[in-house]
């Protein structure tokens, strides 16, 4: 055994011998107002909470005791508009006194301990100072990607009823400025309950107006208020919301904790990462998504990283070179992005010739995770790099990694499609469909022992019984991943793709069951099925097929169009669904189950077993064709 192999394996026997001697190591990293009385306490919430007793407030672990220990003139965020073309650094002396700041103008807007604030912002520094000036306050932020439409938006905010809206003017997207204020206004209009007061960024590309008594200026407010002080919250008091789709349209509000979670993403910068106080961290994703708020947020700050935040895409911001322009101008250590960054950038720079002449040499290693690296890509980059690249594996549920190759033991195990070995805190096992562990490689359902390690989530907001039924029900005593895999001989987790109806676009997860919401309530649709279709850039694409109703008055091209608006219109340009196809029937079993794996297969050009229930085996020669034609 290597000694890197060996480094892991005693940290994994170490955690797994006495898991709770394991985790109050860790959370020796954290500054307490209150230690714990239990570090596991097994009677609450649906599977025990973690830190139970404890006392502390997140900001103050970013940022505050960075600032006294003599770090408050090193940067804490970067950030790096393409957009703008501009950059702008924040000591952690300068981000404190914005979140102070912010703080105060939150809390004269009234918010407090357990308030909820949604924060929907594209990727501006404000977005990551609103998210501390919340954790300040002890109130529970709850942010929401830009590319949603404002019914997606409006779901969000019915559901988690903030006090106040932080927003801006507008977002800078490649070719267009997407107008925020307007989806915002519309969002507050369709939610049943409306905050009491939007703080609005103006933005120079794109002012909005304000109405006036509910909307307030961002930078006057910040500037007119009094500097907050961090209120002390529980250990298991809620820090976010991070609503993710779920199985059904409704999307699920999947909580995080104070304390746990900042014992675990502290520790999982040097295990994982590899990285210490001082050092560079670039995640190249959005502040929307569970990996902007880990690894672009919370995590690097929390260990006294510097955290490069980007606006700009991989490529055509101005070109496919900019991700190594960024590492060399910043000095970056390790680069977190999604594998369809490096698709996109591969696609345009084949030869890798705009990586040349940037100097990498402070560059250590790649990680990528959102969706399964495809061999070819990973072993692409890895090549041209020179450098580990390591796909690891989790979601918005778990926070951070589940599987990992670890900087920290020295570990990299390089298996192009694979996912790396369990992080320390997670008991992981594929299982057969009754629930029994499965062995030697077999593909199954990725399950977690419970308990779940800290930084996971304890619950769905307001809705203990939703986890239970979610996560925990399946499988009596596991938590039940979505995903499907497998565990090789050397403990290598290969992650094959979900067991439910949600797909990857562009590492954005989407819930193919909400499209087909939207689908079918279109007048002139009878019955419809969306299905993740294998994309060369996306790794995933919507692909909608549809049955017109008898007596449908217009062209099905027309109907298909109206389609993918609908669908942009009310979920957002995130979907991506571009493609709707008008069939005459959609191959079923007997019993009317739509056969959906038979029809992305046959997406995918596969030739797959048609079950042999299916009610009328015509149907899959005319899906066939359609897909085999140029569309609509
Ligand atoms: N606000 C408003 N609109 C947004 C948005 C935002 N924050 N983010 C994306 N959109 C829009 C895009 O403009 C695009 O609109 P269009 O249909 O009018 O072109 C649409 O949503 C789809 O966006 P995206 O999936 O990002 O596709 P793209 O074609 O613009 O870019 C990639 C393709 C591969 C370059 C891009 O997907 C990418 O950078 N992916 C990285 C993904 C990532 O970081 N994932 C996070 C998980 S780690
Ligand atoms: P999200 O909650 O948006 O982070 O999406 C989580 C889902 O994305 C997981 O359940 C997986 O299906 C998929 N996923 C994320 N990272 C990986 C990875 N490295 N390998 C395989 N699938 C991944």
């Amino acid at each position: 055994m290597t000694g890197a192999a060996s480094a892991y394996q005693t940290a994994y026997a170490d955690w797994r011998r006495d898991p709770e001697a394991w985790w109050a190591q860790a959370a020796e990293g954290i500054t307490w107002e209150r230690r714990w009385d239990r570090v596991f306490d097994p009677s609450q919430g649906p599977y025990g909470r973690w830190f139970a007793g404890a006392r502390l407030n997140t900001s103050v672990n970013c940022l505050d005791r960075h600032v006294a220990a003599g770090r408050g003139d090193q940067p804490a965020l970067i950030w790096d508009s393409a957009m703008e073309g501009r950059v702008e650094t924040f000591t952690y002396a300068q981000l404190l006194g914005r979140v102070e700041k912010l703080a105060g103008a939150l809390a004269a807007l009234g918010v407090g301990l357990g308030d909820r604030v949604v924060i929907y912002m594209p990727m501006v520094p404000e977005a990551a100072i609103a998210m501390l000036a919340c954790a300040r306050l002890g109130a529970i932020h709850s942010v929401v990607f830009g590319g949603f439409a404002a019914a997606e938006l409006a779901a969000r905010i019915a559901d988690a009823g903030p006090k106040v809206v932080v927003s801006a003017s507008c977002g800078l997207e490649p070719g267009r400025v997407v107008a925020y204020k307007p989806l915002l206004d519309a969002a507050i209009g369709l939610s049943p309950h409306k905050p009491d007061a939007c703080l609005i960024l103006q933005r120079a590309a794109l002012e909005a107006a304000l109405v006036p008594g509910r909307d307030h200026d961002f930078r006057a407010a910040e500037a007119a208020a009094a500097p907050h002080a961090p209120v002390p919250v529980a250990a298991t008091d809620p820090l976010y919301i991070l609503y993710t789709s779920g199985t059904t349209g409704k999307p699920k509000g999947i909580v995080r904790d104070n304390g746990g979670h900042a014992v675990a993403l502290w520790n999982s910068m040097s295990m994982i990462y590899g990285l210490e106080a001082g050092e560079m961290f670039w995640t190249a994703s959005d502040v929307g998504w569970v990996v902007g708020h880990s690894y672009i947020v919370y995590a690097p700050l929390l260990r006294g990283c510097t955290s490069v935040m980007y606006e700009g895409k991989p490529v055509g911001t101005p070109d496919a070179g900019v991700f190594w322009r960024m590492i060399a101008r910043h000095k970056v250590k390790v680069l977190f992005t999604a594998p369809t960054a490096l698709r996109a950038i591969k696609q345009q720079d084949p030869e890798g010739r705009l990586m040349q002449g940037n100097d990498l040499s402070s560059f250590q290693a790649l990680y990528l995770a959102g969706e399964r690296c495809d061999p070819p890509t990973a072993t692409w980059v890895a090549e041209r790099l020179g450098r580990p690249v390591v796909d690891h594996w989790w979601q918005t549920e778990t926070g951070w990694p589940i599987t990992a190759g670890f900087r920290g033991y020295g570990l990299f195990p390089f298996k192009p499609g694979s996912g790396g070995r369990p992080s320390p805190g997670y008991d992981l096992h594929a299982l057969d469909d009754n629930g029994a562990v499965l062995g030697g490689s077999t593909t199954g359902n990725l399950a977690l022992r419970l308990p779940l390690p800290p930084g996971c989530a304890p619950t769905l907001w307001n809705d203990d019984a939703g986890y239970h039924r979610a996560y925990l029900s399946d499988f009596k005593g596991w938590y039940r991943t979505g995903d499907a895999g497998t565990i090789d001989a050397d403990g290598d987790v290969w992650v094959m793709g979900r067991t439910d109806d949600i797909i990857n676009v562009a590492g954005h997860r989407l819930s193919t069951g909400s499209m087909e919401e939207v689908l079918a309530a279109h007048p002139d649709v009878a019955e419809c099925a969306v299905v993740g279709a294998a994309d060369a850039l996306k790794g995933q694409a919507p692909l909608g097929l549809v049955v017109l109703k008898a007596g449908a008055s217009r062209p099905p091209a027309d109907i298909a169009a109206e389609l993918v608006a609908l669908v942009r219109e009310r979920i957002g340009p995130v979907a991506a669904f571009k493609d709707a196809r008008v069939v005459k029937r959609l191959p079923k079993t007997r019993s009317g189950k739509i056969l959906r794996a038979t029809i992305r297969a046959l997406a995918d050009g596969q030739s797959p077993t048609i079950p042999a229930t299916i009610e009328d085996p015509t149907a899959i020669d005319e899906i066939r064709a359609v897909l085999g034609s140029a569309g609509g």
